[in-house]
């Protein structure tokens, strides 16, 4: 990509986590354009590296010290030829272990929270400010500004960052609502991310407008609860299901999503949304954690076994088609192999489409790390294992379904082989087919051929077709 006046730096962001940090690394990059850094995927020519890293289990945490140890080798590289490189640690791991960061690895040079992002321009030029650090005199290591900013700020970083223009694709995020007040005993969530803050509708809607005027025609719009947004309307706060219901009005916006969302905030007006737009896909991610009630109380969960099987009855009363998705902790702190066999049925009671599974990971600082009655590895391990293998044979049996029918796909780019076309079903299934690249963008009745290991394969369905899961949206919605 050129601009009319060529950017004199590159910055590499690295993005680890959930989809908000897919957002926020977007809007860095955004309040970073103005002081003349261009996004790069090429580490080679990079003038600043950014790692936007996640807490939430052990390991994702850890990969965070790995690459600073193969970034500290490449500022060594670089100051040998002449040239600087700013390291910056942002997301989940920067607020929860900032001060660790700026000593385990001293060449870091800027270390900020997620909330503070619209702060970075200021940090980068205190870096400018200080200019290179003299390398350590024994070891050689590089030196860094080790700059640090992980208090939560007074102010929303929502009012301070400049109107997104990067990431916006066919395919949008859009984050409504930040933080998290449940607590529940093993997330890391409400101490990286702070309390639960929803954007005012209309920041929401003109953000959405200007994605769909850009070219999006799916918005998945997100938040840690997303569905405990209780944004400021014209006349007070608005739920989730308002929201939906005022941005399914944006004309050219075809299909719409929300993730995360917890099972305790799925209201009558939400359930009722998922029955009335048709431009609310059929997919719901819905993290249950666990199948067995004694769990559910230890986690802080705040709802029964029975309420989440409750919720799902009633979603499938109003929209049929509806397939669920999950997550689940193996192994959290007190679980038996009753508990554990609870989690099984719920999986083969509900039956999901799509799943995360994950080993419980004791998290500093959360009740649970503390807790007595750890359950060893290979136990954890073991129901992990079962708990994967019954969630792979749901999705396969699900995807095996589709094959020889119709559905809708949103073509979102090129597919891997020349001559074919990529896109997403409605339950978000990938899936690509031989076909012209002017199919991009839009979306169109696809017989489905067949399905492989983690996608499917289609053909151009002959006529307009009716499709037999999917509403039509073909055409952009209209209010
Ligand atoms: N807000 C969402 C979840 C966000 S974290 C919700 O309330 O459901 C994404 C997922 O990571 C969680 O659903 C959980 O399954 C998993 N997770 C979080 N902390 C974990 C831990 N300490 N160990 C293992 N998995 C964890
Ligand atoms: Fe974490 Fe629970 Fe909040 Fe989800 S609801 S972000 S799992 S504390
Ligand atoms: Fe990870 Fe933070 Fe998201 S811990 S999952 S990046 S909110």
């Amino acid at each position: 990509m050129t601009t009319p006046s060529q950017p004199k730096r590159r910055v590499l962001i690295r993005t680890y986590g959930c989809q908000m940090n897919v957002y926020d690394s977007d809007r860095m990059a955004d309040v970073l354009a103005p002081l003349g850094y261009a996004p790069t995927e090429v580490l080679a020519e990079a003038d600043m590296v950014i790692l936007n890293t996640c807490h939430i289990r052990e390991k994702a945490a850890e990969k965070v010290f790995s690459e600073l140890g193969r970034l500290r080798d490449l500022k060594q590289e670089n100051a040998a030829q002449g040239r600087s490189l700013t390291l910056a640690v942002a997301g989940c791991v920067a607020q929860a272990e900032g001060a660790e960061i700026t000593a385990r690895a001293p060449w870091v040079d800027i270390v900020l929270g997620p909330q503070s992002y619209h702060r970075l321009p200021e940090l980068v030029a205190r870096v400018a400010r200080a200019g290179a650090i003299a390398p350590n005199p024994i070891t050689g290591t590089p030196g860094g500004t080790r700059l640090l900013d992980t208090d939560f700020p007074v102010e929303s970083k929502f009012d301070h960052l400049p109107e997104a223009t990067q990431g916006q694709g066919i395919s949008a995020f859009l984050t409504i609502q930040e933080g998290c007040d449940k607590f529940c005993s093993f997330c890391v969530v409400p101490y990286t991310r702070g309390s639960e803050y929803s954007r005012p509708v209309a920041a929401v809607l003109a953000e959405a407008r200007r994605l769909v005027a850009h070219g999006a025609r799916e918005i998945s719009v997100l938040g840690q609860n997303v569905n405990a947004y209780h944004g400021e309307g014209d006349n007070g706060p608005v739920g989730l299901a308002q929201l939906l219901r005022e941005l399914v009005k944006i004309p050219g916006l075809a299909r719409l999503r929300y993730t995360t969302s917890h099972p305790r905030d799925m209201d009558d007006a939400l359930i009722q949304a998922h029955g009335d737009l048709p431009q609310l896909m059929p997919l719901l991610h819905l993290p249950v954690q666990s199948g067995s009630d004694r769990m559910l109380q230890a986690m802080n969960r705040g709802h029964t076994a029975a309420d989440f099987r409750r919720v799902v009855d009633r979603l499938r009363q109003v929209r049929p088609d509806i397939a669920l998705s999950s997550d689940f902790i193996a192994g959290h702190p007190g679980e038996n192999d009753a508990d554990h066999q609870a989690t099984m049925a719920l999986i083969r009671d509900v039956g999901f489409a799509s799943a995360f599974s994950f080993k419980y990971s004791p998290r500093p600082g959360t009740p649970a790390a503390g807790a007595p009655l750890q359950v060893a590895e290979p136990i954890k391990d073991a129901r992990l294992a079962e708990i994967q293998a019954l969630l792979r044979d749901q999705t396969q049996a699900f995807n095996a379904a589709l094959v020889g029918q119709e559905c809708d796909v949103l073509f979102t780019g090129p597919g891997r082989d020349p001559g074919q076309v990529a896109g997403r079903t409605p339950w978000l299934q990938p899936i690509h087919l031989s076909g012209p690249a002017s199919l991009i963008g839009q979306i169109r009745p696809i017989r489905v051929v067949a399905s492989l290991r983690n996608s499917l394969s289609g053909a151009l369905a002959a006529g307009p077709g009716q499709p037999l899961h999917a509403p039509a949206t073909q055409e952009p919605a209209t209010a």
